[in-house]
């Protein structure tokens, strides 16, 4: 999988990487491989009807199913009918902040024990013949594990790790610390995908150079920018880069539109769209005025009205989707880092220090 260039996901998304979401951004380029949202898996057999929502091919790229829970037994079972459903690549959360989650000893709270988080993965790494992965946090509530569970879970089996380096207690405050995926990409014998915090074309090629990784994986950044995966292509191949303008936004939200048509009723069709314009809409540099508009709209019809009058004929200086920007937070937007918010140094300190 990582013998060729450096690989691009587009990342596990709950409530918002549905099969006609990740269909949409792979068929746009740039995408090696999508992710489910987490599946779900109890001291219950985890069931077919429940897998077979998640599932959906999105070609050109591979799929990637993940699953949390820490039910030896069905998670064994879960990763053998995740392959056989036809998955590519089978993958462990260790990242759900969830208080839900972490109430249940599921996704990062798994953090807290490395021996768990080794079982885990030694059972899946015996029920599947598909690259397995792990994604996690920094740790749970201070990084001074983190080589310790990337090297347990390595041992353990998995092909390669991602590391979203922020620890549960962040949430997705502050800043990712990128420092702790260059220490894990030195010391792991295995591929490491760098997730966190990359807004901007550019910063696909800077975590790569500053931490060596052997891809990258894009959430809320893609999501700003539908059409950032290509970007980051082209600059890697040393090609123009692409502009995106309100026209291009404007269409993507009218595919998304067509492709929850089919499947979704009305109001769950205008509660995703509004999702999808939640980021969508801090690219634009009007105040929030868009996104204030299309949150007022009842209908998905209207909220594609808005679009079109509001974004349309915007040229890419009004929008804030260029090669590179300011460093962003968790908003997305440029406005967050105004004023007194933390330093990427100051909060790389906080996480990195216990290291
Ligand atoms: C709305 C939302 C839902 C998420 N759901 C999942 C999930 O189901 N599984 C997972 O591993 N990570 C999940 N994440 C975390 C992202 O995959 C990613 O690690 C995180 O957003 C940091 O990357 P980014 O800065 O590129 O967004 C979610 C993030 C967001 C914003």
């Amino acid at each position: 999988m990582f013998s060729g260039r450096a690989l691009r996901f587009f990342a596990p998304m709950e409530g918002i990487t549905s099969p006609p979401v990740r269909e949409l951004f792979a068929a746009r380029g740039g995408v090696d491989v999508v992710c489910t949202e987490f599946v779900r898996v109890t001291s219950d057999p985890l069931s077919p009807k429940v897998l077979a929502r998640h599932m959906g091919q999105a070609p050109p790229a591979k799929l990637s199913v993940q699953v949390m829970g820490n039910d030896l037994t069905q998670m064994g079972d879960a990763a053998r009918l995740v392959t056989k459903a036809g998955a590519d690549i089978v993958d462990l959360n260790l990242g759900c902040p969830a208080p839900k989650a972490v109430r249940k000893g599921v996704g990062s709270a798994m953090l807290k024990s490395p021996t768990l988080c080794e079982k885990v993965i030694s059972v899946m790494r015996e029920a599947t013949h598909l690259p397995l992965s792990a994604k996690m946090r920094a740790g749970y509530d201070d990084s001074s594990q983190v080589l310790e569970i990337a090297s347990a879970l390595a041992e353990a089996g998995i092909d390669f790790l991602t590391i979203h380096p922020r620890r549960r207690v962040d949430f997705y405050g502050g800043v990712a610390d990128w420092r702790i995926i260059r220490l894990l990409v030195s010391r792991l014998p295995i591929p490491v995908i760098g997730n966190g915090d990359i807004w901007y074309a550019d910063d696909a090629l800077r975590i790569r150079r500053e931490t060596g990784c052997a891809g990258v994986m894009l959430g809320r950044g893609a999501l700003r920018n539908p059409f950032i995966f290509r970007q980051i292509e082209a600059l890697e191949r040393g090609e123009p880069c692409p502009e995106v303008d309100g026209a291009m936004l404007y269409a993507h939200l009218v595919d998304l539109a067509e492709l929850f048509r089919e499947r979704l009723p009305e109001s769950a069709k205008t509660g995703l769209l509004k999702e999808q314009v939640r980021y969508v809409g801090r690219a634009v540099r009007d105040g929030g005025s868009f996104m204030k508009a299309a949150f007022l709209t009842q209908s998905s019809g209207a909220l594609l009205e808005v679009a079109r009058e509001r974004l349309v004929d915007l040229p890419a200086e009004a929008l804030d989707l260029g090669i590179s920007g300011p460093r962003l937070e968790r908003s997305g937007s440029a406005i967050a880092v105004e004023g007194a918010r933390p330093s990427r140094e100051a909060c790389a300190d906080e996480s990195f220090s216990a290291v």
